[in-house]
């Protein structure tokens, strides 16, 4: 495609997401310092040529005033970031309230919090209409920045309601809504008292797009059993009108970790971690402090390895990052006390005068920190309970030489990892025995099979793979309306 000036024409991407790829510190009255975060998602739309990505979200910071607000909204347009302002009452009912302690709980079959399943009531129905709202105040922002032919690509649970609002406004904009996260089974999706309405707003959409197969079936059945529609092999259909459904896996940009480990600081980091592990094994968890990574599974799951294994006792050290997260929700802040409860109880009891088994950290790390941990690192233990797409285990095999395998629970690496039940602590530990064990063959061999998967699958690809399904399916859409 071209420009009438002939330049190669690149389509406008609106991408809406709950938070924006950046997070943004104030630093007087007018005057804000932004630092980008490259999650999965910023490094997928960064590598794509074909679209031109703006971005609408939250900026993550409560910003009453309105001299403070325009300065943010000037910042942030030099990174292609649009903000969209959310008082500090609305970000507790929808973002702590509706989304984290009740659609991602549930989302993840840890069923909905007791207190909100007896109160299906006023706290319930305040924090859904909050989520309601937020979710129009985001539609409103995409409709001012709208322009003719642009593709909007909204993000996740946070957003469910957001296909509806902007088809409501217009009914040609192109609009793609995708999940990043499981979704449940049908019959998990029934104890949700807003279940139909959450289900219409998101079928609203053209195209809606998961992680892998399942979540997109478990959809579509949603949408038969509890709607009553038709399910096609395309998708569901609701009085004549498609909303295509599929599965988009996600990957990562290898090509920046593969280049980053070049980087003379990134070798320094290397240098120095290999000198303070010298003579022991590295086994690394890289999670978000969240129940469903099942870091406290994980943990007790090396005390038994520890426990059957003495031999092992000081050539092995567990390194745990463990990124705190929406620390306002009391969940998360339970967990966060258990996880330091049980990592102080094991480093009790197996740690030496010089040494402990578990080094434990409460941050996350910077990018070259951290892929010179990957790359030093010889077995990573990815074992969320549930998750959208972990891309941990994505990253750390783009990090490693040859030399390693791992240990980890992987859909899409399943031939070359070696694949636990999450829930079984021995099952788990003996993984770990058997990683640590591994020979250098059967690692090398289970490498190769990763680094290609990962290498090919990437998030850019994904990213293009979404953008061009959803263009096609609104020209199908509109060529079977002429029919
Ligand atoms: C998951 C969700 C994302 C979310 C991220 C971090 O990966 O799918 O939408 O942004 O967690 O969570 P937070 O609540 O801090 O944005």
């Amino acid at each position: 495609w071209e420009t009438p000036d002939g330049k190669p024409f690149r389509q406008r991407l609106l991408v809406v997401a709950n938070r924006l790829p950046v997070s943004a510190v104030r630093r007087g009255k007018e005057s804000w310092s932004l630092e980008i975060s490259a999650g999965g998602l910023v490094s997928a739309l960064l590598g794509v040529k074909e679209f031109e990505a703006r971005w609408i979200g939250w900026a993550g910071v409560n910003v009453p005033d309105e001299a403070g607000q325009r300065a943010l909204t000037k910042a942030l347009a030099e990174k292609r970031c649009i903000p969209v302002f959310l008082d500090e009452e609305i970000v507790h009912q929808y973002y702590n309230g509706y989304c984290n302690n009740i659609l991602w709980p549930l989302f993840h079959y840890l069923g909905l919090p007791q207190e909100d399943r007896l109160a299906t009531t006023r706290s319930f129905q305040s924090q859904f209409a909050a989520y309601v709202k937020a979710n129009e105040m985001f539609a409103a922002v995409v409709n001012q920045h709208y322009q003719e032919g642009d593709v909007v690509w909204c993000h996740d649970y946070h957003l469910m309601f957001l296909p509806k609002c902007l088809k409501e406004h217009n009914s040609d904009m192109k609009v793609g809504w995708f999940l990043h996260t499981p979704f449940p089974s049908s019959e998990i999706h029934r104890t949700l008292p807003s279940r139909s309405k959450l289900l219409h707003a998101v079928l609203a959409a053209d195209l809606v797009g998961f992680h892998t197969y399942d979540y997109a079936r478990h959809f579509v059945s949603a949408c038969t059993r509890i709607l009553g529609l038709e399910g096609t092999p395309e998708g569901v259909e609701d009085q004549g009108r498609l909303t295509r459904v599929a599965a988009f896996p996600i990957g990562i940009d290898s090509d920046r970790f593969i280049r980053a480990l070049e980087f003379p600081l990134v070798r320094e980091h290397i240098r120095e971690l290999k000198e303070t592990f010298a003579d022991r094994k590295v086994m690394l968890g890289v999670d978000r402090l969240d129940m469903i990574k099942g870091i406290p599974q994980k943990i007790l799951a090396f005390e038994k390895f520890l426990e059957e294994n003495p031999t092992w006792h000081d050539k092995v050290v567990l390194l745990q990052i463990a990124v705190p997260t929406r620390t306002d929700v009391p969940e998360y802040q339970k967990l966060t006390s258990q996880v330091h409860e049980i990592v102080g109880r094991i480093n009790g009891r197996f740690g030496t005068l010089t040494a402990v088994p578990i080094h434990h950290l409460d941050r996350s790390l910077d990018f070259p920190a951290l892929c010179a941990l990957y790359a030093v690192t010889d077995v990573a233990l990815v074992t969320s309970l549930r998750d959208g797409m972990n891309l941990v285990s994505y990253e750390f095999v783009a990090c490693q030489d040859a030399k390693k395998g791992f240990a980890g629970a992987a859909q899409s690496l399943g031939a070359g990892a070696i694949l636990v039940n999450p829930w079984n602590i021995t099952e788990v530990a003996t993984s770990i025995g058997t990683a640590l064990n591994m020979s250098a063959e059967e690692r090398e061999k289970r490498h190769r099979h990763n680094f290609a998967h990962v290498t090919t699958h990437t998030a850019q690809e994904w990213a293009e793979t979404f953008v061009s399904e959803l263009n096609d399916t609104v020209v199908e859409a509109q060529q079977r309306t002429k029919q």
